[in-house]
């Protein structure tokens, strides 16, 4: 990996030093490019005109995206961020009084509320598989858990709260043998490791663009299993997800775009286009391999600090960092750092809960580097939090 030319390619690293690419990571110049000149292209010939000039690069994206996951175009839509991506497979899923969902404790919020919401209009049941003894989802529990009533199995892999890796290659393992439908939030996993749809055996996978993908924000997408393709309608359909035949009958779309509207940011999708197609040049077991080391050299040198405590969980630990630091007010840590140039984060307890309520997490501090942070970012991120303590 060429660390010289991609922090060269990276404007914001001229700008201070961002440890939060679990966030909203910085954008690659290519990336800004794309977006920059698609829009600049939409305001010089107009905003159809440039769509019809670009069709084949648009069309594109749907390529890299698949690339990136080992999915196949027509099982992808782009959608505006991965809360949309998700619902649009969990709300297509017809779901009846009675079925219960397995989920897992460090599932993200939105999916959470999304069950409470269906367990109260539709009366399903939610199952939440206990952790094993490194904090990882207990692959054995979960298979004693399945019942005749168990209808989807659908989990986070790498929570947003810290450095779990749950084991989703596992899961969809045993999804696959008791032939339950298995629907992954890839969202802080795509662009900091390799995702491989087949090897994870999943039917539905949900992702962002900003995060560790270092795409533009309001991009997502949603892959879903061309064996669900035909009998998987949206829970809305528009004129471009169902195009209307006569006045009285619509054909929904073969494809995975049927859960796509008409109108989208195209300039946005040129952008997570590029952000694809880099993230792959660079290679993603190489991507991880440099993100993962950072996160444990951080950790490492943490636990120098006196008071601090790490809490991410499972015995693989990727590149979120979340920890807490005895008496020190984690807004007030983050501000500190941000007056120095310093970008770091928090996690508060409403995008984990169950997670949060199990351990009776307060609001704790995250970071995470990626690869195109160094060990200088890492040295100053440390220096200044020990002027804090
Ligand atoms: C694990 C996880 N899933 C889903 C999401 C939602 O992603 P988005 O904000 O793109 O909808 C997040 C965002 O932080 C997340 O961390």
């Amino acid at each position: 990996m060429d660390i010289k030319k991609i922090r060269a390619e990276t404007p914001g690293i001229a700008h201070g030093i961002h440890l939060l690419a679990c966030g909203s990571a910085l954008a690659p110049r290519p990336v800004v490019d794309a977006v920059m000149s698609y829009l600049d292209l939409e305001a010089r010939i107009g905003g159809y005109e440039a769509h019809a000039q670009e069709a084949q690069m648009l069309d594109a994206t749907y390529g890299s995206v698949a690339r990136l996951i080992g999915a196949k175009p027509h099982e992808i839509a782009i959608l505006e961020n991965a809360t949309v991506a998700w619902c649009q497979a969990f709300y297509a899923l017809p779901l009846k009084k009675g079925d219960r969902i397995i989920t897992c404790q460090a599932e993200y919020a939105a999916n959470y509320v999304a069950y409470l919401h269906r367990q109260k209009t539709e009366g399903i049941e939610i199952d939440i598989v206990p952790n094993d003894e490194t904090g990882a989802l207990d692959l054995t529990a979960l298979e004693t858990m399945i019942t005749e009533r168990t209808a989807l199995i659908s989990i986070t892999w790498v929570p947003t709260n810290g450095g779990l890796v749950n084991p989703a290659v596992g899961v969809g393992a045993i999804a696959k043998k008791h032939g339950i439908p298995y629907l992954l939030d890839a969202c802080q996993a795509v662009g900091q490791m390799p995702v491989d749809v087949e090897a994870l055996q999943c039917d539905f996978l949900s992702a962002t663009g900003r995060k560790f993908l270092r795409g533009p924000r309001g991009t997502g997408f949603l892959y879903i299993r061309e064996t669900w393709l035909e009998s998987l309608e949206p829970a809305s359909l528009d004129h471009f997800s169902a195009p209307l035949v006569d006045s009285s009958r619509y054909a929904v779309r073969a494809d995975a775009r049927r859960f796509e509207t008409w109108e989208n940011s195209y300039a946005l999708r040129a952008g997570l286009k590029v952000a694809c197609d880099y993230a792959m040049d660079i290679g993603l077991d190489a991507i991880q391999q440099r993100a993962w080391m950072l996160a444990a050299d951080l950790r490492e040198k943490l636990v120098e600090l006196p008071g601090c405590s790490i809490m991410d969980l499972g015995a693989e630990k990727c590149a979120i960092v979340s920890f807490t630091i005895d008496g020190l007010d984690p807004q007030f840590a983050v501000n500190s750092l941000r007056e120095k140039g310093i970008a770091i984060g928090m996690t508060n307890q409403a995008s984990s809960l169950l997670d949060a309520e199990r351990r009776n997490l307060p609001v704790m501090l995250r970071i995470s580097p990626h690869y195109y942070n160094n060990e200088s970012d890492l040295d100053a991120c440390f220096a200044a939090l020990e002027e804090l303590v």
